[in-house]
Parts: structure tokens; sequence; C-alpha cells
């Protein structure tokens, strides 16, 4: 009788060397890891959110596996849900798929603000930093943000944050007309106008993709008879429509720094010029700007890579914006902020001297 081979388990050599330990021990404590991981991660959620299926996931306690891979390459989908598992993010129960506590916090409607802020609006800048860096892509010529991406999250977060600042001005000024330079999605205007059945509004923009979205934003709000949207360059008062003249108050939101660019005296002819524009009807001009703080909290940090490869004016403090004032024909009466609640933005309401 023949009796059948027996195949022993292979065995595992298992090497020890010092060296190549240690220098992936280095990585491992560098924190890289983490960061690429990280990394991964926004363009994951993005992806979830810009497919629908982060939408699915929040609806309900639990989505059964089939909806939820429905309408998206189910491959994918389900390779995705397996990477967010282990990330801790969904978890799989009988009824089907349902986000973790720390899944539901990750996926707010603030957090994919700011998600999409960096990674939709500024992304497409931000990945071409190397061409950027090297001079062979300039910024407005080959490479520009989304601006109708900036102007959507960009709406989620002032809805949250400012525009309860912003309509308390104006309706303390007793503001009747606004003009919103760099007006975005349009929907400060839409907000205000909605608030006051009165009041009238034009939104003004230089970004084509920011005009054709506030354009539409308006339409779907009905509120095409009360607010306008123009194209045209906040920093040339001179070319404006004749009605952008005849307002009685002005919002800039996230737009002025953008003049820094020039230099300081070129924002102080612009608010000169901006006051003798709109004369004594002027109840108030509402600039809200970015500070920086360089403390590496808050997204200080990126705001300040985002601005300098758009090669925008460096967002400063409000100190130094007070400076620009006391040289300007605009008066300072007050200065509005929220520490700790929100994208660090500050307000300040001017008059004409
Ligand atoms: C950071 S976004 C802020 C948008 C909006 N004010 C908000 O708070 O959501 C800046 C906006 O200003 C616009 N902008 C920049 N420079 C401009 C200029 N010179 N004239 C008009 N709009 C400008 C951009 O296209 C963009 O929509």
């Amino acid at each position: 009788m023949k009796t059948k081979a027996v195949e022993l388990e292979p065995a595992t050599v298992q090497l020890q060397d010092p060296e190549p330990k240690a220098k992936w021990t280095d990585y491992q404590d560098s924190g890289l890891e983490r960061f690429i991981g990280e990394l991964y991660l926004c363009h994951v959620l993005f992806a979830l959110a810009e497919s629908g299926v982060l939408a699915r996931l929040r609806a309900t306690e639990a989505v059964p596996e089939s909806r939820l891979v429905a309408e998206v390459n189910r491959h994918f989908a389900l390779h995705l849900l397996r990477y967010l598992e282990v990330e801790g993010i969904v978890e799989k129960i009988e009824a089907g798929w349902r986000l973790t506590a720390w899944g539901r916090r990750l996926t707010g409607d603030v957090a994919m603000a700011q998600l999409g802020f960096y990674i939709e609006a500024y992304g497409p800048v931000m990945s071409r930093m190397p061409g950027l860096l090297k001079g062979t892509l300039r910024y407005g010529r080959d490479v520009r943000r989304d601006g109708k991406a900036l102007g959507r999250h960009c709406t989620t977060l002032n809805r949250t944050f400012f525009t309860p600042i912003i309509s308390r001005i104006l309706t303390e000024a007793g503001a009747t007309a606004v003009l919103d330079l760099g007006c975005g999605a349009g929907t400060l205007l839409i907000d205000l106008a909605r608030a006051d059945p009165k009041l009238e509004a034009i939104g003004l923009d230089s970004a084509p993709d920011a005009v054709a979205y506030a354009v539409d934003q308006v339409e779907a709000a009905g509120l095409s008879d009360r607010i306008a949207i123009v194209k045209a360059d906040a920093f040339e008062p001179q070319t404006w429509p004749e009605r952008c003249r005849e307002v009685d108050a002005v919002t800039a939101i996230g737009v002025m720094h953008e003049r820094l660019r020039e230099g300081d005296g070129a924002v102080v002819s612009l608010l000169d010029a901006y006051a003798r524009l709109l004369g004594p009807r002027l109840v108030t001009f509402v600039l809200g700007e970015p500070e920086l703080y360089y403390d590496a909290r808050d997204n200080d940090s990126e705001m300040y890579l985002a601005h300098i490869f758009t090669e925008q004016g460096i967002p400063r403090r409000r100190e130094l914006w007070l400076e620009l004032f006391a040289a300007s024909a605009l008066r300072c009466r007050r200065v509005f902020d929220r520490p700790g609640a929100g994208p660090r933005l500050v307000f300040f309401d001017l008059v004409a001297r």
C-alpha cells in the first residue's frame, strides 16, 4: 500500500534586521502615516457626499445595503463601506448600514461645508501646487478655484454663523437697498430679502460661475423681482451699472482682502471711492473679513495656504484693518466677532465720515 505524501506547513522566516525596522519606526513616529490616511479619508467623504451615498446614510438610522449602493458603482461602494467600517465611521447592523456616532459628527453640515471649501473649492488649486511653485502654472490662467463650490459651501457657513450678524447691522442701520460685493452664491441677499419683504438688493461678483449660480439661486427662490445679480468688478466702482450706486447699504464679505494684493494704499483709495460714490445715502458698509492668527488652529494654516496659492492679498488681523479705515473716508463704528464659534471672521460696521 502506498502512503500519501504529507505536505508540511511552510516555515516563516521572520527577519529582524534592525535597519529596516528603525526606518519604518521612524516613519510611523513621524505621524505621516496618519496624515496620508486623513488625506484619503477626506477624498472618500467628499466622494460619498457628491454621489448622494452620504445623504442616504444621514437620512435614516440604517439603510439597506441594496438601497445604499443602488445608484452608484456597486463594486466601489461596497469596498468603500468596508473601508469606512474599518475606520469606525459606519457599522453594519441587521437592517443595513448606519453611521456611527463619530461618523455622524464627521459628516454634519458644518464639517462637510469645511471639507467642501478646502477640497472642492480650493482643491483644484492646491492639487496643482507643484506647478504653481515651479512657476510653470499661473493662478487665474492655468488654475482656478471652483467659484460655484466656494459659493455653495460659504453659504452653509454663513447661514450658520454670520448672516445673523450682518442682518443685525443692516437692520439697526435702517438699510432698504443693499449691494453685496463678491456675492458668491447670492444666498446672503436671498436670506436678507426673505427676512425683510421690502428689501431690494443687488449682488455683484466677477466670477462667471458664481454669477450663473447666484442667478439660478435667486430665480429658484422666486426673488428675481427684488434681487438683481450683475457680473462686475467690485474694485472698479466706476464701471458698475448705475443702479449699484443707488443703494443705501453695502456688504462685502470675504472679498476685500483680495485688494490687499495691490497694497494698503489701494484699499484706502477704494474705500474712499465707495464713500464718494454712495455719499451721505450710505447707512452702513458691512465689511466681513477672515483673520489669520498663524497658530495652526481652526484651519488657520489651510486658510493661509489657500490665499497664498490663489494669489489673493493675505487676510490680516482687525488691528491692521482699523488702521486702514482710520486713513480712509469710512469710519468704523463697531466691530463684531463670535470667538470660538465658526470660521474666524470679523465684521466691521463702517459709515462715511
Ligand atoms: C470667499 S468668496 C465669498 C462669497 C460671499 N461673499 C460669501 O460670503 O459667501 C469671495 C467672492 O468674491 C468674489 N470676488 C473676488 N474678487 C472680486 C472682484 N474683484 N469683484 C467682484 N467679485 C470678486 C469671488 O468670485 C467670490 O465669489
